[in-house]
């Protein structure tokens, strides 16, 4: 369906300031919210909204912010000096200034809003040939928000910032969220009328409705439909309020598809994770980053995945750590193992307690159950990986590779020294170091050849005996 007056539609998101609030070296639009930073939410509720172009406004850690939103499609632009929200406008103005339609402009930390909310103000400014849609809340605590001023028809005519505010106007509970529709000729004909001459010495972009309504054009606020949405991210405290508002929601998201999460307030799941229906999720459990999670899978307790790939029927027992790794379908991993990097154990694998495994791989129906490292190897098929095994990977200088084929059996507590190949169904002796390729099908024993002293420990038994009776009487007589 054609919009009414198919005006194209552009974003415009400020997240140049240093956000003194949060004491932070960090910009605070990157401050991290389920595993995203704070500007990225606001950027994913532009997806639906069809948006011709995003544009970005940096300047505080510009590059560390360019480089948290590589793989979006937005444009930069740079703000040298943060002179204040409606400088930021005008730092994007030369960009605007070739393009008509509408623009939304929103701060880049304001990461709870729902497109719902920034499709409305689209249609409204395009519905009412409206000059300035804005989204209003009532909050019970207002501190720190502009205040919407309205006049005694109820239009919105200014918005007052907290400090420049009287005792009545505090008083008043509508407040300036930061979430704007213009239409792009009336804001750049406004901007140049924009004064820093306030108790913040600043271009205070709220100051356009003030200055809109003064030219006659026509300026529409909007109450929010739920006011939580519009909250907005100042201080640590507000950062970890909105972390629990979402992963509550995250939560009940993958129960409504199938997933039983044990004790849904004790899991943290990032808002990047995919989990399959009937996995179970046991309590205090962590899921972050990209990671994918299969359907049937078993996350255990106090575990902690970070773009871990789970597949299907998997188990994850509890107490493992998994990062950049894959668990195969129906492979157990776990209790206590950690799958440090670039793991990848295959279908129907198994990885028992306090085995470590990095830069390798394990094939089909391949054990390693206990108490082990392995790195930089590549095992085949059907492998046992005895007790104590640990791959000598690292001479000082160089990673080595240990090559075991499949059907191979390597014996309790030994230690293979690579560069080094266990070739196809051998054999390696309990306790042997291996520092030669073993040929297929043989036993290699690398330990020194048991001796047994027949009768010496009776010996030594006898002697400490005496022993102990001398020094005794020494004792007594003395
Ligand atoms: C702003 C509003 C206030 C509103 C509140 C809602 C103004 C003047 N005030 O205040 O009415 O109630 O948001 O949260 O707009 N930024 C820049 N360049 C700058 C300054 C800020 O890009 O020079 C960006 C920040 O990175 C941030 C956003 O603009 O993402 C808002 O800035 P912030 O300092 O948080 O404004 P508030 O004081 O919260
Ligand atoms: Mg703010």
């Amino acid at each position: 369906m054609k919009r009414p007056n198919s005006a194209p539609r552009y974003a415009l998101i400020l997240a140049a300031g240093k956000g003194i609030r949060m004491n932070s070296e960090k910009a605070k639009v990157l401050h991290s919210l389920c595993g995203k930073p704070l500007v990225a939410h606001v950027l994913d509720k532009l997806a639906e909204l069809r948006i011709e172009r995003t544009f970005v406004v940096v300047g505080h850690e510009a590059g560390a912010v360019k480089e948290a939103l590589r793989d979006y499609d937005a444009e930069f632009v740079l703000q040298k000096k943060q002179s204040g929200t409606g400088h930021a406008v005008m730092a994007a103005a030369p960009v605007l200034k070739k393009l008509s339609g509408s623009l939304l402009v929103l701060y880049g930390d304001t990461p709870r809003i729902e497109s719902a909310s920034l499709l409305r103000l689209l249609e409204t400014r395009e519905r009412e040939a409206a000059d300035e849609v804005l989204l209003t809340a009532f909050y019970d605590d207002p501190d720190g928000y502009g205040r919407i001023i309205r006049d005694p028809d109820g239009q919105a005519v200014d918005i007052i910032e907290e400090q420049e505010a009287t005792r009545e106007q505090r008083a008043l509970r509508e407040v300036n969220p930061g979430f704007y529709c213009f239409k792009i000729a009336s804001l750049l004909a406004g901007l140049p009328r924009l004064s820093a001459d306030n108790q913040g010495g600043e271009y205070y972009l709220t100051d356009m409705v003030r200055v809109l309504c003064k030219q006659g054009k026509k300026v529409i606020a909007i109450p929010a439909d739920r006011a939580d949405q519009t909250r907005g991210i100042n201080t640590r405290e507000e950062l970890a309020e909105a972390e629990s508002v979402l992963r509550q929601a995250i939560a009940r998201k993958w129960m409504l598809q199938g997933v039983t999460l044990l004790d849904p307030a004790s899991v943290f799941i990032d808002d990047s994770v995919t989990i399959g229906a009937d996995t179970v999720i046991y309590p205090g459990v962590l899921i972050e980053g990209r990671s994918r999670i299969g359907p049937n899978c078993v996350i255990g307790a106090y575990s902690h995945l970070k773009n871990a790939v789970v597949e299907e029927g998997a188990v994850v027992d509890h107490c493992s750590v998994i990062r950049n790794s894959t668990v195969g379908k129906n492979a157990i991993v776990g209790p206590f193992a950690h799958l440090r990097q670039n793991a990848v154990i295959s279908s129907g694998a198994r990885v028992g307690n306090f085995v470590e495994i990095k830069n390798s791989s394990l094939g089909e129906g391949t054990t390693a159950a206990h108490l082990s490292y392995l790195g930089d190897a590549e095992i085949g098929r059907q492998v046992n990986i005895g007790a104590g095994t640990i791959t000598c990977n690292f001479d000082g200088v160089r990673k080595n590779k240990t090559i075991i084929k499949d059907h191979a059996f390597i014996g309790s507590d030994s230690q293979l020294v690579a560069p080094v190949t266990i070739h196809e169904g051998a054999q390696v002796g309990a306790g042997s170091s291996i520092t030669e390729d073993v040929p297929p099908y043989s036993l290699a024993i690398a330990r020194s050849r048991q001796v047994n002293k027949k009768g010496w420990a009776k010996k030594k038994r006898h002697s400490a005996a005496k022993a102990r009776r001398t020094s005794s009487k020494k004792s007594t007589r003395a």
